[in-house]
């Protein structure tokens, strides 16, 4: 199996080819997933909600994301591993790069993600120059649930589109290698996907992002949270989780997922 590479994401936004990410915290989904065929694998910290049940993202620890991605990077052949970088694990450039070393090192991260936008930068050239690979995360940051007031879509607002594109061209100036876009609308996500050279990877982003990421228990409809409009079940489609995730990954790369109704104007 040939290794995926951060090259092979950008040879692929190239060719116009569609990049299929989906997140992953063990090693038994690690294993099925690359099976079917799974780019980028994110071990994000929607563990905290999906895995230990909390309310918010905001409980998990970076004990914990190590853990995670080390279960997931056991087994895994193919796939390019992104970790998350939980909550108040990265406040300065330093301790930023502390949480980035224990991903990699010890957890066997590729890659490191970070939400966030214009406060980021700085922390963003700090790990980039110093050969840490990291991921931006704009849009509906999560981490951030208490201060957006709720989970809902961002960049409506004409000030919010434009404060979103700077936003995503200084974090690709920084050093960000690829960037995840969350609930933004349709059209948004379009223009920031143009007019970057790194990957753009969207989840309720509609469909012309240059790859698409679920959260896997929502593609498989076993999350004990509500399911976000913009995701679909897979495994009802379908019968098994195998066949599930290729439909997933077929889906994706045939411009079928998402379809409108997973997408927001
Ligand atoms: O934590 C996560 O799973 C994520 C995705 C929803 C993009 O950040």
């Amino acid at each position: 199996m040939k290794k995926i590479t951060i090259t092979t994401l950008n040879e692929m936004k190239a060719r116009g080819e569609k990049i299929v990410v989906l997140t992953s915290y063990d090693a038994s989904f690690t294993r099925l997933s690359e099976e079917a065929g799974v780019d980028v694998l994110l071990v994000g910290d929607s563990l905290g909600m999906v895995i230990q049940g909390q309310e918010s993202t905001l409980p998990v620890s970076v004990s914990d994301m190590v853990y995670h991605t080390a279960n997931v990077a056991r087994v895994s052949e193919r796939a390019l591993i992104v970790a998350d970088m939980p909550f108040m694990s990265h406040g300065t450039p330093q301790q930023a790069l502390d949480t980035a070393g224990r991903l990699m090192k010890a957890g066997g991260a590729h890659m490191v993600k970070i939400e966030g936008g214009a406060p980021q930068v700085e922390t963003v050239r700090h790990l980039t120059e110093r050969a840490v690979p990291v991921c931006a995360h704009l849009g509906l940051t999560p981490q951030s649930i208490h201060q957006l007031g709720g989970y809902r879509v961002q960049g409506r607002e004409p000030e919010a589109a434009s404060r979103l594109i700077e936003d995503a061209m200084a974090l690709q100036q920084a050093g960000a290698q690829m960037l995840v876009l969350e609930c933004v609308p349709a059209v948004l996500a379009e223009e920031v996907t143009r007019n970057l050279d790194i990957p753009v990877i969207g989840i309720g982003a509609g469909p012309d992002t240059d790859g698409q990421v679920l959260v896997l228990y929502d593609m498989l409809g076993i999350s004990v949270n509500r399911i976000p409009s913009f995701a679909h079940d897979f495994l009802a489609d379908t019968g098994s989780v195998p066949a599930a995730l290729a439909a997933y990954v077929q889906a994706v790369r045939e411009r079928r997922f998402p379809a409108k109704e997973h997408s927001f104007s």
